[in-house]
């Protein structure tokens, strides 16, 4: 039904069919007056339910706040160490811009505003296109940094020619070059720039929208929750809200269930997982603290170290590997340029030092194991060329691991608990994977832009959910639990019934 005709449909039949209209759309001189284009089944739902907020407020949790007026929508951001909270004035597209706040008062000085659902859209960021990708919203980049991009279909429209790339000159000492950059925002008349609290490709003008679910004062279901505040930008609540409940029960539920074998003696407790580099580094951020927690491992904090500073920089080799001997999982977050190639056993090991440590319990899989992030890189191959550029593989993790922490927990739970059970491994293709087993010699994946069809294929036909949903059976059979009932039941597809079929035969 065209937005005309719908409206048309309004004007007769009054106010109480408001929630029919369509907020993809702009408003036309035709619109009557009085129309609400945020109403309740168009608004974020609170939490982890899925009906849109019945009050005009809605709290987003650690990153923000919204409220809602008829035609438009005043989102404040929440203050975090290091990050400035902000008021974004989000109006429908086609009506006029608000004078003034919900409640009459004056917007604070620095409110950005913005006509949305926007339509043009840059980011330097990879974490940012895994946001837009899983909203469905890929066709509004329209110009990215591609050094670190992943998404394959965002490396294709590069490659492609379709979608346009530019980059900020790096100088050397901390100082950058923006002119480039900004005159890429200019010419691809691009109307939102999402950038980060480090300024990451940022416009350093309104068009700025500081996006910050890396922030380190956030858990891993608080970095979802981000989707809610982009999806604002794009009228696509009802989406994110959807999105965030599902991974949100995914999430507990394989915590719980983890939780529940661990209560019966089904798998063993007490192992400890930590995150380090080769520079003798280990961080026990939220989000990485909740991901070894979800799978039934406890995050190690030195014991010479403040558990609030969140890091710790060892004094000397022999101090890093003494430690590490009370280590099971260690998660390694060295940077390689080139894990394909760069990134062997070997390298792995020697340059943690391990090598001169043979007795550590990770290196052997009985006791432990070495973790990458780098299972999914990109080829680090784009179109875009230039003589300050140089573009690397770029890792799923920094881009898919934030939408997609039920897929995250899973991996984790898999290779910890359930590797080498039948049925419980198949994975399907398109769908990111994240940790990558060293002392197996577990390959790294190049995703190239060949492979935009098959990850765009998992996503809208909800493969990776399907995938989810079939080790959770997998999971309750071996662990003796029948799954509870699951929300969002309708996202899975008849491909999960074909899986679940498959692995309990
Ligand atoms: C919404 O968030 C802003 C910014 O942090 C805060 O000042 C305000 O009090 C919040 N509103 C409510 C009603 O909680
Ligand atoms: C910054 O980059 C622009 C565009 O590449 C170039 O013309 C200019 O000379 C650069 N300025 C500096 C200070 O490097
Ligand atoms: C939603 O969150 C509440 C706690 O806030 C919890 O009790 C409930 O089980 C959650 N629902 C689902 C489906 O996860």
């Amino acid at each position: 039904m065209s937005c005309v005709r719908l409206l048309t449909l309004l004007a007769l039949v009054g106010t109480a069919r408001a929630s029919a209209v369509d907020n993809q759309a702009c408003a036309t001189s035709s619109t009557p007056s009085g129309t609400d284009f945020f109403p309740a089944a168009a608004r974020l739902s609170p939490g982890n339910l899925t009906s849109g907020s019945a009050s005009a407020f809605v709290d987003g949790g650690e990153g923000f706040n919204v409220t809602y007026a008829e035609t438009f929508k005043v989102v404040r951001t929440k203050a975090l160490p290091g990050v400035e909270a902000l008021t974004y004035v989000l109006y429908q597209c086609g009506t006029t811009q608000p004078t003034q706040d919900v409640d009459g008062s004056a917007f604070p000085a620095g409110a950005r505003f913005f006509s949305v659902p926007v339509k043009r859209v840059a980011t330097g960021m990879s974490v940012a296109v895994g946001y837009l990708e899983q909203l469905g919203l890929r066709d509004k980049l329209k110009l990215i940094d591609p050094a670190y991009v992943h998404a394959p279909c965002v490396q294709k429209a590069e490659e492609d020619g379709t979608l346009a790339a530019s980059h900020v000159i790096y100088l050397g000492a901390s100082k950058y070059n923006y002119t480039l950059w900004h005159n890429s925002i200019s010419t691809n008349n691009v109307e939102m720039v999402i950038t980060d609290e480090w300024d990451t490709g940022y416009s350093n003008s309104d068009k700025d929208v500081v996006f910050t679910p890396s922030h380190t004062n956030l858990g891993m279901l608080e970095r979802l929750s981000f989707i809610k505040f982009i999806s604002l930008f794009f009228n696509k609540e009802t989406q994110a809200s959807g999105y965030y409940a599902d991974q949100y029960e995914r999430w507990n539920y394989m915590a719980g269930q983890v939780a529940a074998a661990q209560a019966r003696g089904g798998i063993p407790t007490g192992y400890k997982c930590a995150w380090v580099t080769a520079a003798y580094e280990i961080t026990w951020d939220d989000y990485k603290r909740d991901i070894c927690t979800a799978a039934g491992l406890s995050i190690h904090i030195p014991s010479a170290a403040t558990s609030s500073a969140g890091y710790y920089k060892y004094p000397s080799k022999a101090a890093f590997l003494t430690d590490m001997a009370n280590v099971a999982v260690v998660i390694d977050e060295s940077w390689f340029t080139t894990p394909s190639t760069d990134a062997t056993k070997t390298a792995v090991i020697t340059n943690l030092a391990f090598n001169e440590a043979p007795g550590l319990p990770s290196l052997s899989p009985s006791t432990g194991m070495i973790l990458r992030l780098d299972k999914h890189v990109s080829d680090g191959d784009p179109l875009y060329s230039h003589s300050t550029f140089w573009p690397t593989e770029s890792l799923t993790w920094f881009e898919d691991s934030y939408v997609h922490p039920a897929v995250v927990v899973q991996d984790l739970v898999r290779l910890s608990w359930l590797n080498g059970v039948a049925g419980v491994t198949t994975l399907q293709e398109g769908c990111p994977r994240f940790f990558r087993d060293i002392n197996s010699n577990d390959v790294v994946v190049k995703t190239t832009a060949n492979e935009c069809t098959l990850w765009d294929n998992a996503r809208v036909n909800g493969l990776c959910l399907a995938q989810l949903s079939a080790q959770r059976v997998a999971v309750a059979a071996l662990l003796g639990a029948s799954p509870a009932a699951r929300i969002g039941a309708n996202l899975v597809t008849v491909t999960f019934v074909a899986i679940a079929t498959m692995i309990l035969v």
